[in-house]
């Protein structure tokens, strides 16, 4: 575009929205010029933490979330562009699950930073100071199940009955609730009725958007989906819903399960029950998967794992 394009492109612009175009330029004369630290708000970004002990690796533990959340963020991102109906050209779908894939990659690999990157006692001290906080209390997480797949293919098959469809009861029978029992009590415990109380209401509305629109959803209204869009999706469940959960599992059980001391989470779940794949049986898009992968499903020997690399 040369300058006279531009000049015109800019008064057009906005003439079209009935405003003076030479009030914009001047005020662009007088605009600050930006630096790196303002445009990504650097300063706020580091002064973020705030730790509750002072064992330095909590530092590490809320950084290494921060970053989890972040990177939720840019998956949700994608996944809402998805489920717009807009979203039909088969390039751009393929780019965009190319995108999450990369981004859910990025937690498996990282989560080393985890398992290897803190003292184990320190952890283990700091960390009752969190309780009882957990990143069960992760709503992004849940939006992410929201966005990928309907609120019946996340309950328990034993639970499921095909007369339940208020999105609040659905919403109770989520998957995800056993591990807000206590197993001594079998009492809701703190962690779940906090984060019930906080997000309960965001997440019955964004189901009830979501109805009949989720990824799920959209891949079954297509006759016959392309074999590529077919492996992203696969890439995706496996990676989200066995993989990353492993690795996450393998961090648990090495800080509260090793060295012959077996702990209390800070969420007070029955976790080692609760996190495994095979038991949460969570899968986005069931329809993709055989009889055999769903039969064993959670079961990392089972899937290879060369054929989920995402690039
Ligand atoms: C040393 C590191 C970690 C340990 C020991 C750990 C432990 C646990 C445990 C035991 C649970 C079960 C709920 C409870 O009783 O608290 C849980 C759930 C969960 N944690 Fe972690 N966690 C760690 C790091 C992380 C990180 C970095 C994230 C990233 C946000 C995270 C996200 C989650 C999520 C999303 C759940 C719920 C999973 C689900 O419902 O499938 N955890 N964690």
């Amino acid at each position: 575009m040369d300058n006279t394009q531009l000049h015109q492109s800019i008064d057009d612009k906005y003439t079209h929205l009935g405003e003076n175009p030479s009030t914009y330029l001047k005020g662009l004369l007088h605009a600050k010029e930006t630096d790196y630290w303002s445009y990504i708000q650097l300063e706020t970004l580091l002064s973020l933490q705030n730790p509750k002990t002072h064992f330095e690796d909590e530092e590490v533990f809320i950084i290494y979330h921060q970053l989890t959340e972040l990177i939720l963020k840019l998956v949700l991102n994608e996944l809402k562009k998805l489920t717009e109906s807009t979203a039909t050209d088969e390039k751009i779908f393929i780019s965009k699950l190319h995108r999450i894939n990369r981004y859910t990659q990025m937690l498996i690999n990282s989560f080393a930073i985890m398992r290897h990157g803190m003292d184990y006692d320190d952890y283990n001290n700091f960390r009752n100071a969190l309780a009882p906080a957990s990143g069960f209390q992760s709503a992004q997480f849940r939006y992410i199940e929201l966005y990928c797949t309907c609120l019946e293919n996340l309950i328990p098959h034993k639970n499921r009955t095909s007369a339940e469809n208020r999105i609040e009861d659905l919403m109770e029978l989520q998957y995800w609730k056993a591990a807000g029992i206590n197993p001594k009590t079998g009492e809701k415990t703190l962690t779940l009725r906090q984060f019930e109380k906080k997000y309960n209401n965001s997440l019955a509305q964004l189901a009830k958007n979501l109805r009949n629109k989720t990824l799920n959803d959209r891949l079954e209204c297509i006759e016959v989906p392309s074999q590529e869009r077919i492996n992203l999706m696969r890439t995706f469940d496996y990676l989200y819903n066995i993989k990353w959960p492993i690795v996450h599992l393998e961090t648990a059980a090495y800080y509260l399960d090793s060295k012959g001391d077996k702990k209390e989470a800070t969420g007070s779940s029955d976790w080692k029950k609760y996190l495994h794949p095979k038991n949460q049986r969570r899968i986005f898009f069931p329809s993709i998967w055989s009889k055999d992968e769903l039969k064993n499903w959670g079961d990392p020997c089972f899937f290879e794992e060369d054929n989920f690399k995402g690039h």
